[in-house]
């Protein structure tokens, strides 16, 4: 496979792919720390197995809980189905599909026809068309208008660009191509008689991409590391990349995730040398040759040899609001730069917003956010994401937790160093390295919270990228974990404000069919009809349904037998129980999740499919926006 080939990988596995690796110093270092936590322990497996049991054990500590919810242990309503292996979308009888829209369809009618006139569509019209990849969305009513804000997280150059080139840019309009198709879309939706459709010309649509203005804000603004020649106030930045998932606050705004944003950097000459940002850019995984994208051929942005620090601004959470076109969006430094995955944002008892947040990369961290002022529903809303601090998570043994507040008196850093170097922040406080956290979704039924920890092949035997241990055990409890598990909290006080907290394991992903007797079978609640691998995007319904969304294996061989393509499954917080709701077409990641006001309709993406989805054999694969209802019209969620 070439650098430039990324057909059947998420953005994820991709960046797995070309990240640098530790040296073999501190992985001799850290394996031995390991390992002597091992002995602790009694072992990996027994370990393993402990944890298992204790997953189950908790689930079936809830057993009393799920009696007295009897009415709602039956309430799935849908009969779940098998896996699938073949190149279309499956849901369960009594529910239908449909496409909303795909790569390349028109948001502007001066974009019709376009995609079918030039192969993949024009540069010229591509700020204009539905982006690649769709990902994280959210649904807002915005008068009487309905909108959904979606992320395109990155490109298939390959697909993207004339065959010929291989996914190679040849020119610097082949690089805004790539840009124009990422970032993120609004867009007017409304349900017809056909169906669910894009409101083509509305006032409301509108694509951000990786060129579009756009403020910094908070402690990170104006700092000498985020000043460039173009911008030397350090506070006006120009795009958002890598869009991962999504946030939606109590006020109306879209949160949009920069996640893999090293990827897109390389060099035409030295790497800068200042130690500083030399050690961020390894911590970070910035390199000479990003991706492959070769953005820093054509477009000087985006060669650090000229711009060292463009690296800087990115990777933070920006904020855009769908009922503002004209508006800037603001990217929000005092909500840290890492990978971050999604935004989960709930409020505290005491008003103050608290945003949860995943840092996706082997041995990573998950963070928490909470402000300094509160939210009064009417009130200004414009400062309320600039002060605050940042907690990172650690996880006892004992199935207790805190969160660990990055201040300056914690790590040695200022406010704008934590802001920007977040990961060398957390790594100060002695948190716990996790099995990359993905989404964070939280519960609206109670105060409880979930990540989903999708895979992590080097669990227990190698480092992170800042040298950090990744031992066996807690919320991360199988070496070399291929398979996934999803963590979830109760804050102290039912206060997600709160600096305590219990956790337990709400499912370990396996396959007992192949692995029975050991950790790798899976936790309780798995079964030969529910196998699935890598969680990662995931949302509760107004019920308190749990619907995990996958990016994993899909080869459907060895330890993956059994698991077919990406899906979307459901899961009842109480029983425990899992059924599988919908599968994707081959290839592709299940991701991004969302609901009509009127909880009729439920909105799924489906990522850069391998198979020629939706359009059938001959045509490109699109990445797409599926609607899903039942057929009788009643309420999904
Ligand atoms: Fe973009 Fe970690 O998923
Ligand atoms: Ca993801
Ligand atoms: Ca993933």
């Amino acid at each position: 496979m070439t650098k430039t080939e990324p057909t059947q990988l998420s953005a994820d596995a991709w960046d797995e792919l070309h990240f640098p690796r530790p040296t073999e110093q501190e992985f001799d270092r850290v394996v031995e720390r390991a390992i002597s936590r091992r002995g602790f322990l009694g072992g990996v497996l027994a370990f393993g197995s402990g944890a298992a049991a204790m997953g189950a054990g908790l689930l079936n500590s809830t057993s009393a809980q799920a009696q007295q919810a009897a009415g709602q242990r039956g309430r799935f309503a849908f009969k779940p189905i098998p896996i699938a292996t073949d190149g279309t979308v499956h849901v369960p009888e009594g529910y239908d599909w449909q496409v909303l829209v795909r790569w390349g369809d028109p948001l502007f009618s001066a974009a019709k026809g376009d995609f079918d006139a030039t192969p993949a569509g024009s540069a010229a019209m591509s700020d204009k068309v539905f982006g690649e990849n769709t990902d994280g969305m959210e649904f807002f009513t915005v008068g009487a208008r309905q909108v959904i804000a979606v992320n395109h997280e990155y490109t298939n150059p390959k697909t993207n660009l004339p065959a010929a080139q291989e996914g190679v840019p040849a020119s610097a309009e082949d690089v805004r191509k790539l840009q124009n198709l990422q970032g993120v879309t609004v867009m007017e939706v409304r349900e017809g008689g056909k169906g669910w459709e894009v409101v083509v010309d509305s006032p409301l649509n509108r694509r951000i991409t990786h060129n579009t203005p756009m403020e910094i804000r908070g402690p990170a603004a104006g700092h000498p590391l985020l000043q460039t020649a173009a911008d030397p106030t350090g506070t006006r930045s120009l795009g958002t990349v890598n869009n991962c998932g999504s946030g939606k606050t109590p006020w109306g705004t879209y949160l949009t995730c920069e996640e893999n944003f090293n990827g897109y950097f390389g060099a035409t000459g030295e790497l800068p040398s200042d130690e500083a940002i030399a050690e961020g850019y390894k911590r970070y995984g910035i390199g000479a040759d990003g991706w492959g994208y070769d953005y820093h051929k054509w477009d000087a942005r985006f060669d650090v040899t000229q711009n060292p620090n463009e690296p800087h601004r990115v990777g933070y959470v920006v904020e855009i609001d769908p009922a503002q076109p004209e508006a800037a969006p603001v990217k929000h430094t005092a909500l840290g730069r890492i990978k971050h995955e999604n935004a989960e944002v709930v409020v505290a008892p005491d008003g103050r917003v608290v945003v949860y947040m995943g840092d996706d990369e082997r041995g990573e961290y998950l963070y928490k956010w909470v402000s300094r002022d509160i939210y009064v529903p009417g009130g200004d809303t414009s400062t309320l994401l600039e002060e605050g601090t940042l907690f990172v998570a650690r996880f006892n043994d004992d199935l207790s937790g805190e969160w660990l507040a990055l201040t300056p008196e914690t790590t040695g850093m200022d406010a704008a160093q934590i802001a920007i170097f977040t990961r060398m922040a957390a790594s100060k406080v002695n948190a716990t390295t996790m099995d990359r956290p993905e989404w964070v979704a939280t519960n609206p039924v109670r105060a409880e919270a979930y990540c989903s920890l999708t895979n992590n092949k080097n669990r227990g035997l190698k480092p992170n990228a800042g040298g950090d241990a990744t031992p066996v055990g807690g919320p991360n409890p199988r070496e070399a974990n291929r398979y996934g598990q999803i963590v979830r909290w109760r804050p102290l006080g039912d206060d997600h404000a709160a600096q305590g907290f219990t956790w337990d394991l709400y499912v370990m992903a396996g396959n007992p069919d192949v692995h029975a007797g050991t950790p790798y079978a899976g936790s309780a609640n798995i079964n030969s009809g529910n196998l699935f691998n890598s969680p990662d995007g995931m949302a509760l319904d107004s019920t308190g349904l749990v619907w995990i969304q996958t990016d994993g294996e899909d080869d459907n061989e060895g330890d993956f037998a059994g698991h077919g393509n990406n899906q979307m499954l459901a899961g009842d917080p109480v029983s425990g129980e899992i059924h599988r709701f919908l599968t994707g077409p081959k290839g592709c990641e299940i991701t991004g999740l969302c609901w009509s006001a009127d909880l009729r309709t439920m909105f799924v993406g489906v990522q850069h499919p391998d198979a020629p989805f939706p359009d059938g054999e001959g045509k490109l694969p699109r990445s797409s926006i599926v609607a899903i209802k039942r057929t009788d019209n009643a309420l999904i969620g």
